[in-house]
């Protein structure tokens, strides 16, 4: 069997198809609509319009699991009609689901727009194992291997303003959610950076919070719970006191709490 067609595509509610890992069975999208949860969960509350709009030429991204684009597609979109150029670095496992993704069908209305040119960058990174694409007036880098090597490996110096955090769950792919990993974005994170991810995992919000960053509640999209945002100097929705501290036991367990353990709360 061809190994890309082990990846099984999928419809999601709102037309767009998301695919299934042949390993765990985990889709890469919530079934209630990919491409909404690319926009919702993923484009929209990074700010990057917010920040081209008050005048930013240039907007760095770091996309964490490149899938089948859906994420980047949507931050493009996100920019349009703005002078602002996004530079995307993203990182890929698996040359398999992006060749899949491929041959997947566009789906429908301004995705198939969005998405097009999106699918012919991919299509030609993939061609040369990895590489870099112009997009808009930015540019894309696709990286393929571990991230936690790949994302040690860049020489690149560059903060970036947004990170999609947007790898398969804790319970299937714990390796991108530890706590050496989040500390290695963190550290690539600018002072207004902000990191969106689906998981509200307590261990999750928690391990962000111990690497320095303030988190915060993430969107609902549809019916799915809150995700998570975490960065510096935004004002992100806070928790209620009492999963605040609990939140900042978890980060900073013994009994004085580190400097910033407050913070699981908006950000200040
Ligand atoms: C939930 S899907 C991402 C969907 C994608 N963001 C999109 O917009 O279509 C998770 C992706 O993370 C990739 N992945 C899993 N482990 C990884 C790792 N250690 N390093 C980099 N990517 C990884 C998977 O191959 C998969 O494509």
């Amino acid at each position: 069997m061809d190994s890309t067609s082990r990846w099984r595509a999928e419809r999601t509610a709102d037309g767009s198809f998301t695919l299934v890992s042949p390993e765990h069975g985990e889709a890469c999208h919530s079934l209630a609509g990919a491409w909404t949860q690319a926009r919702e969960r993923y484009a929209r509350p990074c700010r990057l319009r917010e920040r081209a709009l008050a005048g930013e030429r240039r907007l760095a991204l770091l996309d964490v699991g490149t899938g089948l684009g859906l994420n980047l597609a949507a931050a493009f979109a996100e920019l349009e009609g703005t002078d602002a150029a996004l530079d995307v670095l993203s990182l890929e496992l698996e040359p398999d689901v992006v060749r899949a993704a491929l041959a997947l069908p566009l789906g429908e209305g301004g995705l198939a727009r969005v998405l097009t040119p999106v699918r012919s960058g991919l299509a030609a990174a993939l061609a040369t194992g990895g590489g870099e694409f112009a997009l808009g007036a930015g540019r894309v880098r696709l990286v393929f291997g571990d991230a936690r090597r790949t994302l040690a490996a860049e020489r690149e110096p560059a903060l970036f303003d947004a990170v999609f955090l947007d790898p398969f769950s804790p319970k299937v792919a714990p390796e991108l959610w530890q706590s050496d990993f989040l500390a290695l974005v963190a550290a690539r994170m600018g002072s207004r950076s902000v990191l969106s991810t689906y998981s509200s995992a307590v261990r999750v919000r928690a391990a962000l919070l111990a690497v320095g960053l303030s988190v915060g509640l993430g969107p609902r999209v549809g019916a799915k719970s809150s995700g998570t945002l975490a960065g510096r100097g935004f004002e992100l929705p806070g928790f209620d006191p009492r999963t605040a501290r609990r939140l900042a036991r978890k980060a900073f367990p013994g009994p004085n709490p580190a400097p910033g353990a407050e913070s699981a709360g908006p950000f200040s």
